[in-house]
């Protein structure tokens, strides 16, 4: 078993710490109580795929640690699931459950980016807000969106147009619950990952190609570690200098989003969200490289990369897709003045916001990404 890391959030007040380690959720209440955590009552929100591996083993432990009250509240699994329907009833679940003030619960988010967002959304603002606690089963949650305080869920066939910053109280990532994922959620997870090394981190990029990717992919549990511990620092970095999203710098973390984004929502989640996100990266490269703001050997490594991990860099077109991934880039919630906002690779490692793009490229690189 691989040793624990922990890599601390610094956001003064709401500052956390992020734990990784095999093994974890069968000592999660002990976590818990350790980072002072005193609730007696927890609700956890999960979904069926994942609840059917780990729920009784969270409830154990919970229950070991002094937890009397131990609810849990099924979401629908999968990114159909991350909608307004779900977030009420789960508020109507947590209200249900704890009705009085005096004994508001922890809230665990047993599960994937999905369950993370949505229930992050509810407990941000139950009560205008109980605590919570971010526990990511899949490696996308992991290396991203458990960590951060972005909470949210789509609304009106916009991605994350309904939603808050919120801080988890603390992030449990216990590594040996990524060994039930399929295959394409673990490539789905490896997308975000090449995303960082892509524009955040060349030592990552370079990592990567030298083989640490076929070992993320076989869940190698050393270099798992290593990297989900370095994506996360990534993370922490952008999020403890931009933590509300207003300096610009957090818009690194959208690298491939804009176009991928659109495209995750108008294909109707035929694609998972790393998939959708492969695909708008190699679409935001292109755009780069017709810019000149990046040479064409970038675009060279991202596809082998991107191509070894077995990701798409293409979708299947069908019909009015093209129409539909165009009429939601302009409903992407960074759209603004008529145009949106672009995160450009300027070299690995590295980035450029673009506002300025016109409408001819931007309709170029999307269909360039749309395959007979
Ligand atoms: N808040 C942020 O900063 C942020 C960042 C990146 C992505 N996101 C969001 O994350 C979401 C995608 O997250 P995701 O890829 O984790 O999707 P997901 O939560 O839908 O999980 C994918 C699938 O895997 C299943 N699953 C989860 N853990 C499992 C496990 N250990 N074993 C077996 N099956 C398991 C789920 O039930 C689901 O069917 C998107 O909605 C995206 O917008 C948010
Ligand atoms: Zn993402």
């Amino acid at each position: 078993m691989s040793e624990s890391r922990r890599i601390e959030v610094n956001l003064g007040p709401r500052s956390y710490p992020v734990v990784i380690g095999a093994g974890l959720l069968g000592g999660l209440g002990a976590i818990l109580r350790a980072e002072g955590l005193k609730q007696t009552g927890a609700f956890v929100i999960t979904d069926p795929h994942v609840a059917a591996h780990y729920f009784e083993k969270v409830r154990a432990s919970l229950a070991d640690s002094g937890f009397a009250k131990i609810v849990r509240h099924d979401i629908t699994a999968g990114e159909a699931g991350k909608n307004w329907d779900e977030f009420t009833k789960t508020c109507a679940a947590l209200l249900e459950a704890f009705p009085d003030a005096a004994t508001a619960p922890l809230v665990l988010l047993l599960g994937g980016g999905v369950v993370g967002d949505l229930g992050g959304f509810a407990a941000a603002v139950f009560r205008r807000g109980v605590p919570f606690v971010q526990i990511p089963t899949t490696l996308l949650s992991a290396v991203d969106s458990s960590v951060g305080g972005k909470v949210a869920v789509n609304f009106g066939g916009v991605k994350n147009i309904m939603g808050a910053f919120s801080q988890p109280r603390i992030v449990v990532c216990d590594l040996d619950a990524l060994r039930t994922l399929g295959p394409r959620e673990i490539r789905s997870g490896i997308a975000e990952v090449i995303k960082y090394g892509a524009v955040c981190s060349r030592s990552l990029f370079e990592q990567l190609e030298a083989g640490a990717l076929e070992k993320m992919l076989a869940l190698d549990p050393p270099t798992l570690t290593d990297i989900v511990a370095q994506c996360v620092r990534l993370k922490a970095d952008v999020v403890e200098q931009d933590e509300h999203d207003k300096l610009g710098i957090r818009n690194v973390l959208n690298f491939g989003h804009t176009i991928g984004h659109a495209l995750e929502l108008s294909a109707d989640y035929a694609l998972t969200h790393g998939e959708a996100i492969s695909v708008g990266m190699a679409a935001a490269t292109r755009m780069a490289v017709q810019l000149g703001m990046v040479h064409l050997s970038f675009q060279k490594r991202l596809t082998v990369l991107l191509g070894r991990a077995g990701l798409p860099l293409t979708h299947p077109d069908a019909p009015s897709l093209y129409d539909r991934i165009l009429r939601a880039l302009q409903l992407d919630k960074k759209f603004r003045d008529g145009k949106n906002l672009f995160v450009l690779p300027t070299g690995i490692g590295s980035w450029s916001p673009r506002e300025n793009v016109d409408w001819p490229l931007v309709h170029d690189c999307v269909r360039a990404v749309l395959v007979a």
